[in-house]
C-alpha cells in the first residue's frame, strides 16, 4: 500500500498545493486530473522519488521515502511525461539496453512477451519509424522491466490514436486486476478516467475537473 500522509510542495515560496493525505491500494487505479500548472507532474515525480516533499511523508509498504529512497525506487516505474527512448535503436535493442539497467534481469523472451501483451508487435523497427502510439507504449513497457507494485504515468495516453489508447487502458486495467499493481496516473480524457479508475485526485483551483468528476458520480480525493 502507498500512504501518503499531509505532504505539501512549494517552489519559490509559492505552494503548489498543500495537506495532500491520501493511501493506494494493490489493485487500484487512481486518477489524477486538473488544469495545467496544477501540479500533477510535480505530484507524481515526489512519488517516484525524484524530488522530496517541502513538509509531509510518503510511505510504500512499511518504507518511508525519506529513509529508504534507493529500497522504495525498486518498486516504482515511472513514465515521465515526454517520451524517453532512443529514436535509433529497434524496439528490441531499446529493451535490452533498459533491461540493462534494470535491477531484475528478464530474458529477451520475457522482454518481447512484455511488449506483446499491449500490442507492440514491432520488435525489430527503429523507433523513429513507430506511431505515437506504438512510442507510448514502449515507454510504458520498460518501466514495467523490473515488474514494480507502484507503477505512475504521466499523460500516458496524451495526443495519440484511439486503438492505441483503448489498449493502454485495457492493458492498465489487467494490471490492476490480474496483478494486482498500484497505478497512478493523469490524463485529460475525462471517458478514460471514469472508465479506468475507481478513485480521482483532483489538484488545482479550477473547479472544472472537480464538477465533471462529480457529475459522473466518482468518488474524489481532492485538495
Ligand atoms: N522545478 C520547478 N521549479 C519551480 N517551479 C516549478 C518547477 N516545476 C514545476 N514548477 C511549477 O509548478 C507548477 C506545477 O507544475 P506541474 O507539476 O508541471 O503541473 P501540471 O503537470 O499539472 O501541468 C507550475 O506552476 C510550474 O511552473
Ligand atoms: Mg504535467
Amino acid at each position: 500500500m502507498l500512504n501518503v500522509d499531509c505532504i505539501s510542495k512549494t517552489y519559490n515560496k509559492q505552494a503548489i498545493f498543500s495537506n495532500l493525505s491520501f493511501s493506494v491500494h494493490p489493485g487500484e487505479i487512481i486518477g489524477l486530473v486538473g488544469e495545467n500548472g496544477a501540479g500533477k507532474s510535480t505530484l507524481l515525480q515526489l512519488l517516484a522519488t525524484l524530488q522530496s516533499p517541502t513538509t509531509g511523508g510518503i510511505q510504500l509498504y512499511d518504507w518511508y521515502y525519506k529513509q529508504h529512497r534507493k529500497l522504495v525506487r525498486r518498486h516504482i516505474g515511472f513514465v515521465p511525461q515526454e517520451i524517453a527512448i532512443w529514436d535509433n535503436f529497434t524496439v528490441r535493442e531499446n529493451m535490452i539496453f533498459f533491461e540493462k539497467l534494470a535491477w531484475k534481469k528478464k530474458s529477451e523472451k520475457e522482454l518481447k512477451q512484455l511488449c506483446l501483451d499491449m500490442n507492440l508487435d514491432r520488435w525489430d523497427e527503429k523507433v523513429h519509424t513507430l506511431s505515437g502510439g506504438m512510442k507510448r507504449k514502449l515507454n510504458l513497457a520498460i518501466s514495467l522491466i523490473h515488474d514494480p507494485d507502484l507503477i505512475l504515468l504521466d499523460e500516458p495516453t496524451v495526443g495519440i490514436d484511439l486503438k492505441s489508447k483503448k489498449e493502454i487502458a485495457a492493458y492498465l486495467k489487467k494490471l490492476a486486476q490480474e496483478k494486482e499493481k498500484m497505478i497512478l496516473y493523469t490524463s485529460h480524457d475525462m471517458d478514460e478516467i471514469n472508465e479506468l479508475c475507481t478513485r480521482v485526485i483532483c489538484i488545482g483551483k479550477d473547479p472544472f475537473y472537480k464538477n465533471l468528476l462529480q457529475h459522473a458520480g466518482k468518488k474524489i480525493i481532492s485538495f
